[in-house]
């Protein structure tokens, strides 16, 4: 593996960071899988913890999906859903990652008969304990999947109402081919009018068809992933005319075959055009890495200069969904380093 230069490193890891594109249900590590399979006597096809790491071996999105929907099979209980948050959120502390917008998934638990005041209780027991023991700031996106129908999410959305108070954006995950962003254009029309801001997985397996669709059907804030992008000039001119945040997640597609290895990731490209990257876990536990293992990933193989950290740092407060006041603070301690 390349070694990259140890200023590198040490900057990355004692940069404040935010994190923008992360599936709390993708930060179920085997362990905890395992405890609680035990505790809930949950049948899963794994013996050892070292099974499971095994099957994380993926060929596609969809081939990662079945496993990840089988993982969220476990939680079941709102102690459940406060140990997974709180395990994240430690985690933050530890690779500074000062402020994080979060993606659940409330279909994957509803399908099975658990009711929104289970997991809301747990993730927001585990947000306030977190903010109050060391200032952790973080928000949650509520992901809709978009290979359930229109009507599930109308569902979802009603579902969510006495929630909306702790729920900053809507987000729309799961299988992305065959399932284009205007299925949910009402959806996200509906969620606009109740307040809420709205993020989009587009454009990591799909084509920029379905990114041009986040812009236009869902009226989106950020575009998560959008790393096919670079497949239309028109599409690429558009995102940085509109500094619209794209999401990258760079150890995500190497795991789901999005690129064949991180050498060939674009993430540079897109940086070189002006376009507002963020750099993003997406789902750690299955994927290899937390935050910081993601920038150091981008550092050893494609040679990301201190510089680039730091603007890569900058763009994750830029994009996200805090205060100019608060954005300007994080900004300048980068500046700082
Ligand atoms: N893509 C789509 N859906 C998802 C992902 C992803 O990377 N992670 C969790 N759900
Ligand atoms: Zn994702």
């Amino acid at each position: 593996m390349p070694v990259h230069n140890p200023s590198t490193t040490d900057l990355i890891n004692s940069l404040p960071k935010a994190e923008l594109h992360l599936h709390i249900e993708g930060t179920l590590e085997p362990e905890l899988m395992m405890a609680l399979a035990a505790k809930h006597q949950v049948n899963l096809p794994y013996a050892t913890i070292d099974d499971v790491r095994v099957a994380y071996n993926f060929d596609n999105l969809q081939s990662f999906l079945d496993l990840y929907y089988l993982g969220a099979s476990v939680l079941r209980d709102e102690d459940d859903f406060y140990h997974l948050m709180w395990n994240y959120l430690c985690k933050c502390r530890e690779d500074n990652v000062v402020h994080v917008e979060m993606m659940f998934d409330p279909q994957t638990h509803t399908e099975r008969g658990i009711d929104f005041a289970v997991f809301m209780s747990g993730f927001s027991r585990a947000m306030t304990q977190a903010e109050k023991e060391w200032g952790q700031s973080s928000l949650l996106i509520m992901s809709f999947l978009r290979h359930l129908s229109e009507d599930s999410a109308f569902e979802t959305l009603a579902a969510a109402a006495p929630y909306l108070s702790v729920i900053t954006a809507v987000g729309l995950d799961s299988s992305e081919l065959g399932n284009p962003p205007e299925k949910f254009a009402r959806v996200f029309a509906k969620a606009k009018e109740l307040g809420l801001m709205r993020v989009a997985h587009a454009g990591e397996e799909g084509p920029p068809e379905y990114i041009w669709s986040a812009l236009h059907d869902l009226d989106v804030h950020r575009i998560d992933h959008g790393v096919r992008s670079v497949e239309d000039p028109t599409l690429m001119q558009e995102l940085v005319s509109r500094q619209m945040p794209l999401t990258v997640c760079p150890l995500s597609n190497i795991k789901l075959c999005v690129f064949d290895h991180m050498s060939e990731h674009n993430l540079l490209t897109l940086l070189d055009h002006g376009v507002m990257v963020t750099v993003n876990a997406d789902d750690p536990s299955y994927f290899g890495g937390y935050l910081n293992d993601n920038y150091h990933a981008l550092a050893a193989h494609l040679s990301i200069n201190e510089q680039q950290v730091k603007i890569l740092a900058s763009n994750s407060f830029k994009a996200s969904f805090l205060s100019d006041e608060q954005k300007n603070y994080w900004l300048q301690q980068i500046l700082a380093y």
